[in-house]
């Protein structure tokens, strides 16, 4: 089976020839170094030891950065960890891209921050645009919802980037990561959910996003940006198993009743991106073909995809 990935070849760099100052938020996590990646040489890492909750230490950080651009990546993305500690999750998810967009502000900056699907409810079956609704179900959803507030109050010529279900094959524990662990051990079967649904999105799709808004902004305002089409957890595993190799019959569906979190996760949450694709600044590709190119990547990094280990 054979499937398109041209998207990915005929993506721009937008950024060669921009002498804009970016400063990136999070620039160790799955997100923020891809955008680092993506960036120009007059992109800067703000420092980890900046937390963002701390309206002092961010300020001073920006000032003495005097960037045009403020790229906010940095959240506190544990879902359940979000509910054991709403206040830590509402310092750094809602007060910290409020503290950013101050500082922004203060410098004659814009801010890009990262949103996510979770500021919907999940209870709706089409897709969501930018005009419906927000109506979190968890504390994280409801941090981050708050941080877009924030964001567009302080500092009102910044964009909000909603994106869904992040992946990369240079950081962190992901789903597909996770899923290729296990298969990875021949003797193990996997259940996977059936009624979560959502847009398996790469990280560089969203930098490459990110970048191109930098290299010729649009309106301001809330886009949704990710990988089309919506999928369960359940189809996206069975795709990593059939292009990593493994037989997808190791993986039974079930239900999310079978399987509780602390926190609850919205069940099916389909980003509408036509906003963001009426400015033709990207294109954006299926999950599945975005999943193609990743997964054709990540056979080239030693060891991630040893065909030997496949139980195909
Ligand atoms: N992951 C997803 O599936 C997903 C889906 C939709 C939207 N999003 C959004 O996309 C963005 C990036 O997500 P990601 O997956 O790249 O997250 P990630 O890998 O967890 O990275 C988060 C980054 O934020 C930093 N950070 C955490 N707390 C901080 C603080 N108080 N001050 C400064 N930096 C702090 C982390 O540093 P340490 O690691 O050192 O703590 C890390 O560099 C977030 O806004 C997230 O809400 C993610």
């Amino acid at each position: 089976m054979q499937r398109s990935v041209g998207w990915l070849t005929t993506v721009k760099r937008w950024l060669v020839d921009m002498t804009d100052r970016i400063l990136v938020f999070g620039a160790s996590g799955q997100l923020g170094s891809a955008v680092l990646a993506t960036a120009p040489s007059t992109a800067l890492e703000a420092p980890r030891t900046v937390d963002v909750a701390d309206s002092q230490d961010v300020l001073d950080c920006v000032r003495k950065a005097a960037p045009d651009w403020v790229v906010n990546c940095a959240a506190m993305t544990d879902v359940d960890g979000a509910h054991q500690d709403p206040q830590r999750a509402f310092a750094v998810n809602a007060l910290g891209p409020g503290n950013l967009a101050r500082a922004a502000e203060d410098v004659g900056a814009r801010v890009i921050q990262i949103s996510t699907e979770a500021v919907f409810s999940g209870a709706a079956v089409v897709a969501y645009t930018e005009e419906d609704v927000c109506q979190p179900v968890s504390v994280y959803g409801s941090s981050k919802l708050s941080g877009e507030s924030l964001v567009s109050i302080y500092c009102p010529g910044s964009y909000v980037l909603r994106t869904s279900w992040l992946y990369s094959d240079q950081r962190g524990t992901n789903f597909p990561t996770r899923v290729l662990n296990q298969l990875e051990d021949p003797g193990k079967k996997l259940s996977v959910v059936t009624d979560i649904v959502g847009n398996p999105t790469p990280t560089s799709l969203v930098a490459d996003a990110i970048s191109a808004i930098l290299h010729s902004p649009p309106d301001p305002g809330v886009y949704h940006v990710c990988a089309g089409g919506p999928a369960s957890k359940f189809d996206w595993a069975v795709e990593i198993a059939i292009w990593a190799g493994f037989d997808p019959g190791r993986i039974s569906p079930v239900s999310s009743d079978a399987y509780p979190t602390v926190a609850r996760r919205p069940k099916y949450v389909d980003l509408d991106c036509s906003k963001f694709q009426s400015t033709s600044l990207l294109e954006l590709p299926t999950w599945r073909d975005a999943w193609l190119s990743e997964i054709s990547a990540w056979d080239r990094r030693p060891g991630a995809l040893d065909s030997s280990s496949a139980n195909a």
